[in-house]
């Protein structure tokens, strides 16, 4: 069975069930209002939405500290540069997207020659390379998140793998498809031009590459420009500042499982309380001398309940074949349809099901019961009243859950005060959720201070340290755990800018894709594919099918570029592109079915757009994702690919060329 040698926080045995914590109409109202309540204090602390951040990147232009801050502090593979050669197929990204991508173009039978990943950083794992700070893990159970577990024969060792297993994993991707031998490292793309004569993309970096690639594949990554608050005072510190996604473990010593023991007689501060905080804290707490924490928003910390992979669990779940896509569609059904799995198995069962079944599945088997129960009755069933008591029920577990949340700092944080100001005050879903362990416990240690900002941020960084509500608090070194821009989706009420990447994209007769999407937003078809921009794929891109576990969109949408390639090949057709009408139907269709505002009544956060701009504009802006739920779209994608249908939205070459 289950190894439990890695158990839950200390008091969790004592949590109540969230469906038996008594919350009446009363109770709802109260919270309700201080939900509101405490969203309209942050909005109105910082109205500008997301103009109160500052790309590192942007600062690194003119700053060296801040260039030193943004540099690749890891081991790199050495790649040749400059590259002036051909490939057939250019995967952009080394994370689980690219890598995927690459993988699956060579199961398809294009060769590993032909196919050239490339990455800004020294080596593949994309989110898994740059972020080692200590205690990173995903969030997500493993046996789903991390991709083609079967084809590597390879079973994680944790039910959430941390940070350096899953790196390993990523490179285990490389070296099964032998996709090192053609890759390029240490580069950052900085253009990608269609070549109208040649019918090819050239692409620069800035390591003076221009090579060809008939196709391209392009992955944003969402999570790889680190920002910062734009206080007064980011470029005063005197002392030492990194961010959690650039760790420097020459200062603090230890690695990415603690022992940070160059921190025994310093003073940190950490800014954020997000994921990422979540994760390293509890080893700042154990390493530092004083551990200085400032929050903004807190996060719902929920049990984490991690176990190692035992040989009987393996057996028993994970060996036999189609395991790991039963799974992952398993884990969609619970977390993302309103039916949970036909079977009623829940294979995941861990805080992400628990959670959706409370919030969601519940009411909707009340639902269909109720309907079952009338039809069996010979009744018409009242559908209104029917409907009504399901939302009440799902409205009543909303608050149950994060009740079950504040009790659990109750339980766990002794000072008061600490355990109130680490409670959230909004609904489950306005952030990612956070599951961990070991958190709370952290602020019960006498060298770590929570300083909350009372839901307005830190004020400003001075030389000595950080400002809070007029205190300076003096620190040694300051730890950047405040998140990153998101150029894929770009909530941001900016134009969605591709430049900010580094690079433009320019598609036949020369046409840029920032000028295409400026005017209206973005403007693709089904998210993969832009019209005008022939032979490339995007990935993370405006529009996408969203998923709660990432790695399972980004590999059904590497298996279907596949799939357009080869089919490509066999066709021996040149080249492909989106019919503009198809594109414009699809637009039209997305913003006609999803509702204009996303999570207004949130706490302001990437989810909502920093809680400014609820308007259809801003939809239109950042790309609502694809309405339709993630596997009945990768069964249109799939039933595409079986009927030979997969090519039909495009304008194929005429010309017909040996690739
Ligand atoms: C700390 C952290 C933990 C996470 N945990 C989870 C989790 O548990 N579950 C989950 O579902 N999701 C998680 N996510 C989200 C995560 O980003 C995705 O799961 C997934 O790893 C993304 O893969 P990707 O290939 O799309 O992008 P990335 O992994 O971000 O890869 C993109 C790559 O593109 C490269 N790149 C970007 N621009 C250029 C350029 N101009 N030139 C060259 N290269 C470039 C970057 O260097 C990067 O390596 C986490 C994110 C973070 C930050
Ligand atoms: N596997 C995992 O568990 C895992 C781990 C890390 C990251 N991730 C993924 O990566 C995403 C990003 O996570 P992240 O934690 O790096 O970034 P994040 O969720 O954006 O968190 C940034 C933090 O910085 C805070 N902040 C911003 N400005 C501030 C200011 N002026 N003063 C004080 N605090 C300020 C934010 O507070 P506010 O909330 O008030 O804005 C927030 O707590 C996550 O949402 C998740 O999808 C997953």
């Amino acid at each position: 069975m289950l190894n439990r040698n890695l158990t839950a926080g200390p008091q969790d045995h004592l949590l109540p069930n969230p469906t038996e914590i008594p919350v009446d109409d009363v109770l709802m109202a109260s919270l309700q209002k201080k939900y509101d309540f405490e969203r309209d204090k942050r909005i109105n602390a910082r109205p500008e939405g997301n103009e109160q951040y500052v790309n590192i990147l942007d600062l690194a232009e003119d700053d060296s500290r801040f260039a030193r801050m943004i540099a690749d502090p890891y081991p790199q593979i050495e790649t040749p540069h400059p590259l002036t050669d051909e490939v057939e197929c250019c995967v952009v990204g080394g994370g689980y997207g690219g890598l995927t991508a690459a993988a699956r173009l060579v199961e398809a039978g294009i060769n590993a020659k032909n196919v050239r990943l490339l990455d800004s950083g020294g080596d593949v794992g994309g989110t898994w390379y740059w972020n080692r700070y200590p205690g990173a893990m995903c969030d997500i159970e493993s046996y789903v998140y991390m991709p083609m577990c079967e084809e590597l024969g390879y079973v994680p060792t944790e039910k959430y793998a941390h940070q350096p297993e899953i790196y390993r994993h990523s490179k285990m991707i490389m070296e099964k498809y032998n996709l090192y031998e053609n890759a390029s490292f240490g580069a950052r793309v900085t253009g990608m031009d269609w070549d109208d004569t040649k019918e090819k993309w050239l692409i620069s970096t800035d390591k003076d590459d221009r090579f060809y690639a008939r196709f391209v594949i392009m992955n944003f990554g969402l999570f790889t420009q680190p920002k910062l608050p734009k206080v007064p005072g980011v470029d005063s510190f005197k002392g030492h500042m990194f961010h959690t996604s650039r760790w420097d473990y020459d200062y603090t010593g230890g690695s990415s499982s603690g022992n940070l023991h160059k921190l025994k007689d310093k003073r940190v501060a950490i800014i954020g309380t997000g994921a990422t905080a979540i994760q390293v804290v509890p080893h700042l707490g154990d390493s530092a001398k004083q551990l200085y924490v400032f929050q903004r928003t807190p996060s719902p910390v929920d049990v984490r309940n991690n176990r190692h992979t035992t040989p009987e669990y393996a057996k028993e779940f994970l060996s036999k074949p189609g395991w790991q896509k039963e799974r992952r569609e398993n884990f969609i059904q619970m977390v993302q349809s309103m039916k949970g799995p036909s079977n009623g198995v829940d294979l995941v069962d861990d805080g992400w099901t628990e959670i959706i079944s409370n919030l969601m599945l519940k009411s909707q088997k009340f639902l269909r019961d109720e309907v079952q129960k009338a039809k069996e009755t010979g009744q018409k069933p009242d559908m209104k009243q029917i409907a009504r008591k399901a939302m009440d029920m799902s409205r009543v577990a909303q608050f149950q859950q994060m009740e079950k949340i504040r009790k659990r700092t109750d339980l766990v944080v002794k000072d008061k005060a600490t355990a109130d100001a680490l409670k959230p005050w909004y609904h489950q879903f306005c952030k990612r959720p956070c599951f961990k362990d070991d958190y709370l416990t952290t602020f019960n240690k006498p060298n770590v201070k929570l300083v909350d900002t009372n839901g307005l941020g830190i004020s400003a960084i001075t030389e000595k340290g950080v400002v809070v509500n007029g205190q300076e608090y003096e620190v040694d070194v300051i730890v950047l755990a405040t998140g990153f821009e998101q150029p894929g989706l770009d909530t941001g009420g900016r134009r969605t800018a591709p430049h900010r990447l580094g690079y433009d994209i320019i598609g036949r007769g020369k046409q840029s894709l920032a000028e295409k999407w400026k005017p209206q937003g973005p403007k693709s078809f089904e998210a993969y594919y832009s019209s005008g921009f022939p032979n490339i794929f995007f990935q993370n891109a405006p529009f996408d099918v969203l998923t709660v576990n990432f790695t399972h969109r980004l590999d059904e949408a590497s298996i279907h570029f596949a799939h357009i390639i080869s089919e490509m090949k066999k066709r021996s057709y040149q080249t492909f592109d989106v019919k503009h009408e198809v594109e414009e139907e699809f637009i039209k269709r997305q913003l006609e079915a999803v509702r204009p505002e996303r999570a207004a009544d949130c706490t302001p956060g990437y989810y909502n757009n920093e809680g400014v701009g609820q308007d259809e504009d801003s939809n239109r802006l950042a790309g609502v994702p694809h309405v339709m739920n993630p596997l009945a779209w990768f069964a249109t994608l799939e039933k595409r690919r079986k009927d030979g249908t997969a090519l039909n939205y495009f304008t194929l070459s005429s010309v017909r060329h040996k690739l």
